[in-house]
């Protein structure tokens, strides 16, 4: 009988000996925590299906963002509800929308202290509750990125540090690009959700952001998620439309596509994970099926591991409480 002389549990003797071999990190520094505002609120609003996730009246802005610079979290995404939806969701881009007044709160109570991201998508804003702009029975895709340039140049006069766009229009990047470089904004980046799938992960969300489709579903946009060249090929695109920040979305489920985007191209890579990866976790954890801080850390480790520079998540707060304690 012949014994093994290759024994890779020599490494594996001790948790000084695990540290020195351990090839992924995590730090609050990778994280990302979104925040969702809501005009015209009074206090704070529980969401059902995101335990522990609130909107937040314009009030307890600076509280929250406090709080999330305490924990070194570096930057934040914020979504914003509006109280009227048009046709043309003209209030994703009014200059005292709360977004732009979230926006220029932040600014000036934080300064640099805090990277200011912000969503640009129109399905908050609209009666129809699309991404896009109806035109007929169709979203139409060019009228649309015309109307997101608007939200982004809106943000930008606030302060924003990095743009977000969502909608998954084509060309939305090319035409954020230029509308903020010909009103001054070069330094305001963009941080696209390049390869964004038609996922029912989001389902959570939309009770967040009350931003369900009325009719349809968002797959005439939304990349499918049984397409993995069409995803790349969404990432190359936004490359050559000049974004600063590519983003797989959601994370959990498509770290493959986070590995090969990271594999083909030389730019830093944002993963998002989502409401429905949130509350999946949340509902075990509710129920004592799983430990809390071992699966935030599993799950976020291996979005790392698969080759994200950055994580958007609702875990945010929890995992940079996590990883100050070990
Ligand atoms: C809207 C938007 C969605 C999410 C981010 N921006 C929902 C959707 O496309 O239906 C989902 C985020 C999440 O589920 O956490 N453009």
């Amino acid at each position: 009988m012949s014994f093994p002389t290759r024994r890779l549990r020599r490494l594996r003797t001790s948790d000084k000996m695990r540290n020195l071999v351990q090839e992924t990190v995590l730090t609050p520094k990778d994280l990302i925590c979104p925040v969702f505002v809501q005009e015209d609120l009074k206090s704070r609003v529980k969401i059902e299906s995101m335990p522990e996730i609130e909107r937040l009246p314009l009030d307890d802005l600076n509280d929250e963002v406090g709080a999330i610079s305490d924990l070194n979290i570096p930057a934040i995404m914020l979504f914003g509800i509006p109280s009227k939806k048009d046709d043309v969701g003209s209030s994703a881009y009014d200059e005292n929308g709360i977004i732009q007044k979230a926006i220029s709160q932040i600014r000036t109570n934080f300064g640099d202290k805090m990277v200011i991201m912000a969503d640009v998508c129109l399905c908050q804003y609209t009666t129809s509750g699309h991404c896009g702009i109806i035109h007929g029975n169709k979203i139409d895709n060019d009228s649309s990125i015309e109307t997101l340039a608007k939200i982004a140049i809106s943000q930008a006069k606030m302060g924003v540090d990095t743009v977000s766009p969502s909608a998954m229009m084509d060309g939305q990047v090319a035409t954020l690009r230029k509308a903020l470089d010909d009103n001054g904004f070069t330094d305001v980046s963009i941080m696209s959700h390049s390869a964004k799938h038609r996922s029912s992960f989001y389902s959570p969300f939309r009770d967040a952001a009350e931003c369900a489709p009325k009719f349809g579903d968002r797959k005439t946009y939304q990349v499918p998620f049984t397409n993995s060249r069409e995803a790349i090929r969404e990432v190359e695109m936004d490359i050559n439309e000049g974004v600063d920040i590519v983003m797989i979305k959601p994370a959990l489920s498509y770290l493959d596509l986070i590995a090969e985007t990271k594999r083909q191209f030389n730019i830093p890579v944002a993963a998002y994970s989502v409401s429905g990866e949130y509350a999946l976790v949340k509902g075990a954890v509710l129920q004592g099926w799983v430990n809390e801080k071992e699966i935030t850390e599993e799950i976020l480790y291996s979005i790392k591991r698969a080759g994200a520079d950055m994580i958007v998540t609702y875990f945010a707060k929890l995992a940079a409480k996590f990883l100050q304690e070990s």
